[in-house]
């Protein structure tokens, strides 16, 4: 759809009064954003020659990031209802289930979007440019989450290997309570200060560019479908745990007001 995403925006924002008002705000001072502006506004026939015109559904490193997260996120989720059930019944958790997570936080959290993505493109440039400023200052804490979830995830996978959870079950759902409690805040610390601080950091062109540099990261890592097959994996999960029907989530009405 051509009024799809970052065209809808600035359709939204510039359409009714037109591209004299975006180059005002260029005028104005702030090129950065009002260049990006200008080049993606509907029917403005004056983009720099060498901008290639972005594709209204290409999804972009920050889109892509963050749907990463709700990977992850979903991996959490099957977590923290491990953690709950171990407490309850050891028994009914299999750990082939956690053992599949385990093995797709590695593949598509760590080694993936940690190590290509955040500390390869974000981390470095946080710390370089804006090292005075908010995001700067979470930079190291986060590392320190990345190498703390790595550790997790290797006794994850070492003790997933047997047949059933014996008589550690409460210390590994308190484990793997603790592990989804650091990336949660960690995930949500990163969707609302380290991405958009990333990406103010760049010019509309070389934010351009890393979007190509992902998605091409993306396929020499995990082949052309990488996030449906992560999508696809996180589901087959949950259905083998009964996670899948999300209406059982749907939380209980509040007490009657008196
Ligand atoms: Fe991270
Ligand atoms: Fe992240």
């Amino acid at each position: 759809m051509e009024n799809e995403g970052k065209n809808r925006r600035d359709f939204l924002k510039f359409g009714a009064v037109g591209v004299g008002a975006a180059l005002l705000v260029s005028a104005c001072g702030n090129n950065q954003t009002a260049n990006s502006q200008i080049n993606t506004a509907p029917g403005n026939t004056d983009k720099p020659a060498d901008k290639k015109t972005p594709d209204a559904k290409e999804v972009t490193a920050v889109e892509d990031l963050m749907r990463e997260h709700g990977i992850l996120r979903r991996a959490l989720l099957v977590y923290s209802e491990a953690a709950l059930r171990l407490r309850k019944n050891p028994a009914s958790v299999a750990p082939e289930a956690l053992r599949k997570t385990a093995e797709l936080f590695r593949s598509f959290g760590e080694d993936y979007h940690e190590k290509k993505l955040e500390e390869a493109f974000l981390f470095p440039l946080i710390k370089q440019k804006a090292a005075a400023g908010a995001a700067a200052k979470y930079v190291d804490v986060l590392v320190v989450q990345h190498n703390k979830g790595r550790e997790i995830t290797d006794y994850i996978l070492s003790v997933t290997n047997a047949a059933k959870i014996g008589a550690n079950a409460p210390a590994f759902a308190d484990l793997l309570a603790g592990f989804a409690r650091m990336y949660e805040h960690h995930a949500a610390r990163e969707d609302t200060i380290i991405f958009p601080a990333w990406k103010e950091l760049l010019s509309s062109a070389e934010y351009d560019e890393l979007n190509d540099k992902f998605e091409d990261i993306e396929h020499a890592q995990f082949g052309e479908d990488g996030f449906e097959d992560a999508v696809r994996q996180i589901g087959e999960i949950e259905a083998s745990l009964n996670l899948s029907d999300i209406s059982q989530f749907t939380a209980a009405p509040p007490p009657a007001a008196k």
